[in-house]
């Protein structure tokens, strides 16, 4: 890159929903006396909060993005450059915009403010904002499917997304002869982080073996399409979150402007941004967008994946997970799985993927998640995430945050400047 782009920080709102014990709804001794906070409320805590994170001074950020997918929607908002704006005081008038790429919204803010870096800014804030969960999961489904091309795949089922994704899950299982089991560990392990993480969606339910890895009454198949259902339990689903995220990128110079020393930062050291076409599918058993996005971040950073010490994917359901290890290049094609029965994904292991729970546990705030995942690879590097915390700060991590049915990809590579 031609101008060096470094994290200096930031701050996560919790992730809550359906299944968050601070969550109101018509059954939580709070219903009728507070509400869940909005739109504007989650953006402004989320910036607030990196703004006091970070010690930098508003009045100094050259540029902002802010992801978002359906603000006009889900929350009848748009135009949430001018949101991101109304954040602060010292915002006003700095040229703010909002970026769009379905559920890779928050990753195109975040290579937006490297362009940014690139053509002379020095410091760029970064945000991601969704609320969803002001209407049912049913109504909510029929948002999130403009995702999807429209037209030609809407009728697939009234859950759109979870049944793309029960196909995915089908012809994956059945080339490579992959388990219910396999894939359920996926979800065990969100959910066990998650219950280590306090901002996180899915921080006091719990997932075992067992019921992630056959369909039951407590964790049933939704879909109506026969041809998918079996393949998409509850347990599989990322979870429809409310939240946002803000991080601050600097220059190097950015980074002396603020009396900080690079040691402080994490560096992004690459960056792959592909894009298919929306009218098309490709093969169902692989992540090809994000995988092409994969080889340019790597080669741009001059790494192999094996020089990797942590990941951020985007599980936006359990087979999107193992799909995504086999897209960065950690496992063989259908050989994911082994990463998880072995252990080598957990907190403890020698890869850590998804440490605060991911976008099963930790939550999918659309707009957010790409932002939450840089900021969580800088949170581990720094040594901040408390009982989720990697035993030894990783020195490069990735994260690949995923728009569509693998149709946006922002691929990511961090270094960590310490030491
Ligand atoms: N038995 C049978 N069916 C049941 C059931 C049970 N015990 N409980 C629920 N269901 C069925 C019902 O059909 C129900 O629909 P109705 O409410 O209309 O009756 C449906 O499941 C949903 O039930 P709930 O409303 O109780 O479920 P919920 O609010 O807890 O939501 C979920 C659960 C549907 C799985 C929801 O979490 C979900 O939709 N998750 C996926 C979110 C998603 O797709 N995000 C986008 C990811 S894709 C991506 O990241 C890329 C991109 O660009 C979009």
């Amino acid at each position: 890159m031609s101008r060096r782009s470094f994290v200096v920080g930031g701050a996560n709102t919790a992730f809550i929903g359906k299944g968050h014990p601070d969550f109101i709804w018509k059954n939580h001794p709070d219903f009728g006396k507070r509400d869940n906070p909005g739109l504007e409320e989650l953006l402004s805590s989320a910036v607030t909060q990196a703004f006091a994170n970070t010690g930098v001074d508003p009045a100094r950020i050259d540029r902002g993005y802010v992801g978002n997918f359906v603000g006009e929607l889900f929350s009848k908002q748009g135009h949430l450059g001018a949101a991101l704006a109304g954040t602060h005081p010292a915002l006003a008038l700095k040229p703010t915009m909002r970026v769009e790429g379905a559920c890779a919204s928050g990753g195109l803010a975040l290579v937006s403010a490297l362009d940014a870096i690139a053509a002379g800014a020095d410091l760029v804030l970064v945000a991601g904002v969704e609320v969803q969960t002001n209407e049912s999961a049913r109504v909510g489904a029929d948002y999130l499917a403009r995702a999807s091309h429209y037209r030609r795949q809407r009728g697939i089922d009234e859950f759109t997304f979870p049944a793309l994704f029960g196909r995915r899950t089908r012809y994956y299982r059945e080339k490579f002869g992959v388990t219910e089991t396999d894939i359920g560990r996926a979800a065990v392990k969100a959910y066990k982080n998650a219950n280590r993480n306090p901002l996180a969606h899915m921080k006091a339910r719990k997932m075992d073996l067992e019921t992630a890895s056959a369909a039951s009454d407590k964790n049933p198949c939704f879909l109506a399409n026969p041809e998918y259902a079996p393949y998409i339990k509850m347990s599989d689903c990322s979870q429809v979150s409310d939240g946002a995220s803000a991080i601050i990128v600097a220059s190097e110079a950015g980074v002396a402007a603020l009396g900080r020393s690079l040691a402080d930062t994490v560096e992004i050291i690459g960056a792959g941004h592909c894009t298919a076409s929306l009218y098309e599918d490709s093969d169902p058993t692989v992540l090809s967008t994000t995988a092409a996005a994969a080889q340019i971040a790597y080669a741009r950073a001059g790494i192999r994946a094996n020089e990797l010490q942590i990941a951020e994917v985007h599980d936006c359901f359990t087979v999107t997970e193992l799909l995504m290890l086999e897209a960065l290049g950690f496992a063989a094609p259908g050989e994911a799985g082994a990463l998880l029965r072995d252990g080598i994904t957990d907190i403890e292991g020698s890869l850590p993927v998804n440490t605060g729970g991911g976008l099963v546990g930790f939550g999918h705030p659309v707009g957010a998640t790409g932002v939450k995942q840089a900021l969580e690879l800088f949170r581990q590097m720094k040594g901040l995430c408390g009982a989720y915390q990697v035993a030894n700060r990783p020195r490069l991590g990735v994260a690949a945050n995923m728009g569509g049915d693998d149709r946006t990809a922002v691929v990511t590579v961090y270094r960590n400047m310490e030491g």
